[in-house]
């Protein structure tokens, strides 16, 4: 009997902790946030795929975000293939919608630059104060340059077609008061600032989605590429990472490379657990541990049983 009680209390103590060990032990950084999956150079997390993007695209409650110094904006999707990531701006105006919005613009230190296929317009502008007004290619008597032009008059279908948008037209305004904006330099960092350009709303997509003239269709939002260092390789340490279902990260006082493994552990070579110098396997510790949690389940079982 005495020995019985004996047991189970023992019992008890490697249930409680196993279960505790398997809860420490669940990865930090997550292959997925939400629907969208996660691969290098992001992360969901800190500590997780890319020092230099973490600070900027977030997973919080399973949504991924872009945060920039004009707001925050949920990632739709992104394209690992050809380095593109999809963002959508709730203020920005659509054909089904319009609403004023103070602008967009990235961090002129963030790791992303805009996507040829990205379109703004620029909405209601107004006609007496906007600088998009001023003559284009004339001279500007106030700053004593020339003014460079920054809408596209080649871009006026796109307008026309924005206002044939019930929601757009019922802003009731001239169509004139449609700009395609593309300044000169749209740079990596670029500010469409709409309070300084006078217009209270705008518009972007990336893809006409085959159906140019049914705006109805456009995909609405903004393209951003993106590099993952200045020679643009994808770091091989890390591709042997994912390939093990591992997922990448960084550490210690240098931001040095990291493998976050399935089981939670952390490796500086990839989740196959071998070492970057002896590719022999070799058993991790957790794992001996965990087996020695499981003979003495078993041999206590078995002595409380029989
Ligand atoms: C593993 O790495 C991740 C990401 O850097 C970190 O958050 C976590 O604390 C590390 N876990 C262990 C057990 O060292
Ligand atoms: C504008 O340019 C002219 C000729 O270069 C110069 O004489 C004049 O001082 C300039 N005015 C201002 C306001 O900078």
């Amino acid at each position: 009997m005495k020995v019985k009680q004996y047991s189970c209390v023992l019992l008890l103590y490697f249930l409680t902790l196993t279960t505790l060990s398997s809860l420490v032990a669940s990865q930090t950084c997550k292959n997925s946030c939400g629907q969208i999956p996660i691969k290098y150079p992001f992360g969901t997390g800190l500590g997780c795929g890319d020092p230099r993007f973490q600070q900027y695209v977030t997973c919080n409650q399973e949504k991924l975000t872009l945060t920039t110094h004009t707001g925050c904006y949920p990632v739709t999707n992104i394209e690992y293939s050809s380095q593109v990531i999809h963002i959508s701006d709730p203020s920005m105006s659509t054909c089904a919608c319009t609403q004023t919005s103070k602008g967009f613009g990235l961090d002129w230190d963030a790791p992303f630059s805009f996507h040829d296929d990205t379109v703004f317009t620029l909405l209601d502008c107004s006609t007496t104060s906007s600088p998009i007004y001023r003559t284009n290619g004339a001279y500007d008597v106030d700053s004593n340059t020339t003014v460079i032009p920054q809408c596209d008059k080649t871009g006026a279908p796109i307008c026309s077609f924005l206002y044939s948008c019930r929601a757009i037209s019922m802003l009731n305004l001239p169509i004139s008061t449609c700009c395609v904006y593309t300044p000169v330099d749209l740079g990596p960092s670029f500010e469409m600032d709409l309070q300084k350009l006078q217009c209270t709303s705008y518009s972007g997509f990336y893809s006409f989605n085959g159906q140019e003239s049914n705006p109805e269709n456009w995909k609405y939002g903004i393209a951003l590429k993106y590099k993952f260092n200045v020679y643009n390789d994808y770091p091989s340490s890390c591709a042997n990472c994912e390939r093990s279902n591992g997922v990448c990260g960084y550490g210690g006082a240098y931001n040095t490379f990291v493998c976050n493994c399935p089981g939670g552990l952390n490796t500086t070579s990839d989740c196959f657990f071998r070492s970057p110098y002896n590719h022999s396997p070799r058993l991790l510790p957790r794992h001996t541990a965990g087996n020695f949690l499981i003979f003495s389940l078993a041999y206590f079982m078995v002595r409380v049983l029989f």
